[in-house]
């Protein structure tokens, strides 16, 4: 990489945001909210200041109401003192000459009646997503959760409006809707967990239909270059039984189709983690960001497992305009550095990944460079 040209480091223009290098910081989850009202902290604001090198910071996801919950210490952006604590990370931010979105999320049925003074969670359907939910009292399984009404489903769409609203008080720049693994919306594209036979059920139309009823009210806020949404359109593993099924292709076909009319900020797509090989979405294996590519006219971020290398390489080809990295900015707080000046990357501690306090938070040293761009010592 050395002496190379590196498109990562190239500002571009998202409407009127100016990024100044297309490394993107993803959203991670940091469970650093420790406290009973979930309120973003100045400790939190320290974290992301240290990460404002990046073109563009997404926020950690974020409730959008107190029944969107389903994650311990996970900040909310739903109440006055939590817009008050995230205006401490906006300005931190900005402050260290960054630009930050909110990324709004819900989890829908991937929680527990732990988190709703016994109550059960509630999803598209009473469909058990076989998935595990973070409460105080440590991991749980997700019980089967009760079908939202017609009436909580629109009542969710104006939680998304009011937390939108929030997002642009507190300072935010922009926000993401967070519809990767594990959220409420994915739940309503899944054939496994939406049974519905009403309008958000049955036909793909139907089951993505609170996408753009969500896009909609959010656009009444915010301007729609500000607005962007996250997608792992192929999720395996632990995610339960939300996976890719036969219609996960022609669903997304839709999505794009439609997406391609709102000139979004981006639309960013998580990659798959696993081989793709027997499964419904096989053809994706070796095209994958291409698909997306092809099917959307906008902008396009891609997500999961970039280096720097590769990063670079699928700029410079054109099939994405951004990149996202999510563990790498964990323990390397100055990514953008490092990869400016080909320094190594720190390994992240997995103990304090999701609680605790600074120590695995805002303590990772920057790297020390020391004028040569191949090498350098860590600091500690
Ligand atoms: C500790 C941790 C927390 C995460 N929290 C979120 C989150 O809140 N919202 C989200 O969309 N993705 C979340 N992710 C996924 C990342 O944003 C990203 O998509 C994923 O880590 C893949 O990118 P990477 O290979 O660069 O790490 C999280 C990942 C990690 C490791």
């Amino acid at each position: 990489m050395k002496n190379i040209v590196q498109p990562l480091l190239e500002d571009y223009q998202i409407g009127d945001l100016k990024l100044k290098n297309r490394v993107v910081m993803a959203s991670l989850t940091r469970g650093r909210a420790t406290n009973a009202g979930l309120v973003p902290t100045p400790l939190m604001a320290r974290y992301y200041a240290q990460r404002a090198s990046a073109g563009l910071i997404l926020s950690e996801g974020t409730w959008v109401s107190a029944k969107s919950i389903g994650f311990i210490h996970v900040p909310g952006i739903y109440t006055a003192e939590q817009i008050e604590g995230w205006k401490l990370v906006t300005k931190a931010v900005h402050d260290n000459g960054g630009l930050i979105f909110s990324q709004l999320g819900h989890i829908g049925a991937a929680s527990h009646p732990d988190f709703f003074d016994g109550e059960l969670p509630a999803g598209p359907s009473a469909i058990n997503p076989r998935t595990h939910s973070f409460t105080p009292q440590g991991f749980k399984e997700t019980p089967t959760p009760r079908e939202l009404t017609v009436a909580e489903i629109k009542q969710t769409i104006q939680d998304y409006k009011q937390a939108a609203k929030n997002a642009k008080e507190a300072g935010f720049d922009g926000v993401e809707i967070h519809a990767q693994m594990g959220m409420l919306i994915p739940q309503f594209l899944s054939l496994a967990t939406n049974h519905r036979t009403d309008d958000y059920g049955g036909s793909i139309e139907n089951r993505a239909r609170i996408i753009f009823e969500i896009l909609d009210v959010i656009l009444e806020v915010w301007n729609s270059t500000r607005v962007a949404i996250k997608f792992t359109p192929v999720a395996y593993s632990h995610v339960g039984i939300v996976t890719p099924d036969e219609e996960t292709i022609p669903m997304f076909q839709y999505i794009l189709k439609k997406l391609n009319h709102y000139n979004l900020a981006y639309l960013h797509i998580v990659g798959p983690a696993e081989d793709l090989t027997g499964t419904p979405v096989e053809v994706l294996q070796d095209n994958y960001f291409s698909h997306f590519r092809h099917h959307y006219s906008g902008r396009l971020m891609a997500n999961l497992g970039f280096t720097q290398e590769s990063a670079n390489a699928i700029l410079k080809e054109g099939t994405a305009d951004l990149v996202s990295f999510g563990t790498p900015f964990i323990a390397n707080p100055d990514l953008v550095m490092r990869f400016k000046y080909n320094l190594p990357l720190s390994e992240i501690n997995r103990d304090t990944l999701y609680t605790g306090d600074e120590n695995g938070y805002t303590d990772y040293p920057e790297a020390v460079y020391n004028g040569n761009s191949s090498q350098s010592e860590e600091a500690n």
